[in-house]
């Protein structure tokens, strides 16, 4: 199988194309990237010379560039969005032009080519949020409600694939999913954010009250879901991937983080919360179980520690990075 993967420099593409290649030796994959801030080369270093590998840099919205990458691809796994809500809050325009418009260069380009699967990777952000005290989750049924600029730009998109399905019949399916955590996420997202600040002896900022809750998604459990959907999972469908089966709030996985890097809650800072925090997401993730047998395959703790570990062993990657992550929060 050849794929196109776009927005593999990213965090979750750059894990799914080392997922991919490990568990699919026959296929190739050519990664469509722009390198934004948010991409980085680093993270694909050890496949960068693999023959079955092939790096385009450019943007998603050339549909000229996307016409000829799609030729002779059968399968589109289309991660390429700006995807940070607080960058949308500060540039709302740069989110429409990537991840609306974008998606709609790339499903022409897909109908043109005739391609066998076009998957989009949507997030559990296009529901809104939840309570903090009620047991409902998201799942495939529930309204859409995006409460920020990110959110509503994923929810375009959402609705642009689901139209080239019902009304050119292209094969597509979506994954809305919650929360990632892994290797090679930038620090300037929550976890990473946290784990880096204390490896560099600096304290660690919780918005609020910290009470905000968030379903984490371990990166490799949330590849392996694609991987499921992508051969299996039915055309014109949409499967929502969540994490956990507890829930955390934000303090509490600081808390976790701090005990296990063997340090104590002076290091916890709290404060001003930004605008419109979504207070709860939780995901019901049953439809994916039960179609094509998905379910993490470890729990939170165990994915944690490895994580912490991961960025202990890796400064090389996120050292660089790390005074950019930081000037956005400071704007
Ligand atoms: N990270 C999460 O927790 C999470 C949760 C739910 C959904 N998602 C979705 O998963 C996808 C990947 O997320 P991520 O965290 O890896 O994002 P990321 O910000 O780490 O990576 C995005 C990648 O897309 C590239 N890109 C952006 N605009 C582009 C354009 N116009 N043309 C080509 N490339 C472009 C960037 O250079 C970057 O490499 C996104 O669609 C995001 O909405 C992420």
């Amino acid at each position: 199988m050849k794929l196109l993967v776009t927005g593999g420099a990213g965090f979750i593409g750059s894990n799914f194309i080392h997922y991919w290649l490990k568990h699919y030796p026959e296929d190739s994959i050519v990664n469509l990237d722009k390198l934004t801030y948010a991409g980085h080369l680093s993270s694909l270093k050890d496949v960068s010379e693999n023959s079955r590998y092939k790096f385009v840099k450019g943007d998603i919205c050339s549909q000229k560039l996307t016409d000829s990458l799609m030729v002779d691809v059968d399968t589109v796994v289309h991660f390429a969005a700006e995807s940070h809500v607080d960058r949308s809050i500060l540039h709302p325009s740069e989110f429409v032009r990537s991840n609306v418009l974008g998606t709609q260069v790339l499903l022409e380009s897909a109908l043109k080519n005739k391609v066998k699967r076009f998957h989009l990777i949507s997030t559990d952000e296009v529901f809104g949020s939840l309570p903090l005290n009620s047991r409902t989750k998201f799942s495939e049924s529930t309204p859409y409600d995006p409460k920020s600029p990110y959110s509503a730009s994923k929810s375009a998109a959402d609705h642009l694939v689901r139209a080239y399905f019902h009304t050119f019949g292209l094969p597509i399916t979506i994954t809305n999913c919650s929360n990632n955590f892994g290797p090679y996420q930038n620090p300037e997202k929550f976890i990473p954010r946290m784990i880096t600040n204390l490896i560099l002896n600096q304290k660690i900022p919780i918005y609020g009250d910290g009470k905000n809750v968030r379903d984490w998604l371990y990166v490799e459990d949330h590849c392996w879901a694609i991987d499921l959907i992508v051969h299996n999972g039915r055309p014109g469908q949409t499967y929502c991937i969540g994490g956990q089966k507890k829930e955390f709030s934000n303090f509490e996985i600081a808390q976790k983080i701090i005990k296990l890097m063997g340090m104590d809650k002076s290091m916890l800072e709290f404060v001003a919360d930004r605008p419109s925090h979504d207070r709860r997401y939780a995901v019901n993730w049953s439809k994916v179980h039960r179609e094509l047998g998905w379910s993490p395959a470890k729990n939170f703790d165990d994915r944690l520690k490895s994580t912490v570990e991961w960025y202990s062993n890796n400064k090389w990657w996120w050292m660089p990075l790390k005074k950019q992550a930081e000037s956005i929060y400071r704007k």
